[in-house]
């Protein structure tokens, strides 16, 4: 079924909460609708939705969001090994992540609570606690809106990197309808990044034994609470800014600038991602207010709208605030993770 609205109020469709509205908004729930769809005969731009949980809308949406409400979770085929599922695009990610913990299968489990939809994970490569969700994924599946027919790519064929694909990069050609996952059935907890195993009682170097999808879940789900504003509640998309990655050469200059101070760091190849929360944190914006916009005050890579009446522009005062300080006192040039329409 095709559900088409006008002047669609779009407060409830991004959880930044910003008021605005689209000209047009097309809601469909199988294959066929959206292959029947006439694109020429919509509002331009077209622009494809996932919960709009990593997006800021800096206005109303002088053309038509389409949103996919195809919802269903299948498994296609089981062995020893593991399973391999396949999901609809309009399936929230973590009632995925929920079912596959509740049957005991290990792969996306670090990855709960992330909000979002199965198809806008497929396309931005949502990652958190080690694990990025390219990590699992087999096939996407995609209506190609230029050829008009359907397509798939394997996962090494999706140009998957940090929080980006090719999909981000081919100005909305494919539209993600399905994803095909593979998890596994064999015992494979992953706990080492930050405070997952604090977070499950265990010390850092035991070797835990029997653990269950479910018990990761749990602990993760347990750490975002703590550290993220809860969707629903206070508005934000999550992480607003990327991780920097720079060359070994500037991090050394920035710990040089820094003395006695341990500069987080994560090594990526022979490069080094440095935490942009820390530094925002450092730049004395944790917990700030800026008008109705403000810096999460535990997890300063988390823009929020603090009164729930934040205008776009607020927020983009704030970013720009934000990656002026980072600038000045770095010298790295902070780009946002946070897609704006
Ligand atoms: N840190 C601070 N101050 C802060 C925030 C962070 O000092 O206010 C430092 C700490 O040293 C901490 C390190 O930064 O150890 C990393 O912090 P955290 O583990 O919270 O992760 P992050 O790098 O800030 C990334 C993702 C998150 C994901 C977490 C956990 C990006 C842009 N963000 O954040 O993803 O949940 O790791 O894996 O990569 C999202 O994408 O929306 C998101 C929430």
């Amino acid at each position: 079924m095709l559900k088409k609205e006008y002047s669609k109020d779009l407060s409830k469709l991004n959880s930044f909460g910003m008021k605005v509205q689209s000209r047009l908004f097309v809601e469909y729930d199988s294959l066929m609708d959206l292959v029947e769809l006439d694109f020429d005969e919509l509002f331009h731009p077209v622009k494809h939705i996932g919960a709009g949980s990593n997006l800021l809308f800096t206005g109303d949406f002088p053309g038509t969001l389409l949103h996919s409400a195809i919802r269903f979770t299948e498994v296609l085929s089981e062995d020893a090994k593991g399973v391999r599922v396949s999901v609809g695009s309009g399936v929230i990610f973590d009632d995925f992540c929920a079912w596959a913990a509740s049957k005991g299968y290990w792969g996306v489990e670090n990855l709960s609570l992330i909000p979002g939809e199965v198809g806008a994970s497929a396309v931005q490569n949502i990652g958190a606690y080690g694990v990025e969700v390219k990590d699992v994924i087999e096939t996407v599946y995609a209506y190609d809106t230029k050829e008009e027919e359907m397509v798939h790519f394997d996962a090494s064929a999706c140009g998957y990197a940090y929080r980006d694909s090719f999909f981000k990069h081919a100005e909305g050609r494919y539209i993600v309808t399905h994803v095909v996952f593979v998890l596994s059935k064999a015992y494979a907890p992953r706990l080492d990044y930050g405070n997952i195993r604090a977070a499950l009682g265990l010390d850092e170097t035991s070797v835990p034994k029997g653990l269950t999808p479910q018990q990761v879940r749990e602990a993760i789900i347990r750490i975002r609470r703590e550290k993220l504003p809860e969707v629903g509640k206070v508005g934000s998309a999550g992480s607003f800014f990327k991780n920097p990655v720079v060359s070994r050469a500037e991090y050394e200059r920035i710990c040089a600038q820094h003395p006695g101070v341990s500069v987080p760091h994560y090594e990526v190849g022979d490069a080094v991602k440095i935490p942009a929360g820390w530094m925002i944190e450092q730049c004395g914006w944790k917990g700030r207010r800026s008008g109705n916009a403000g810096v999460w005050d535990k997890q300063a890579l988390v823009l929020v709208n603090a009164t729930g009446a934040a205008l776009p522009e607020e927020i983009l005062r704030l970013e720009s605030q934000i990656i002026v300080s980072v600038r000045e006192r770095f010298g790295i040039e902070l780009s946002p993770e946070v897609e704006h329409l």
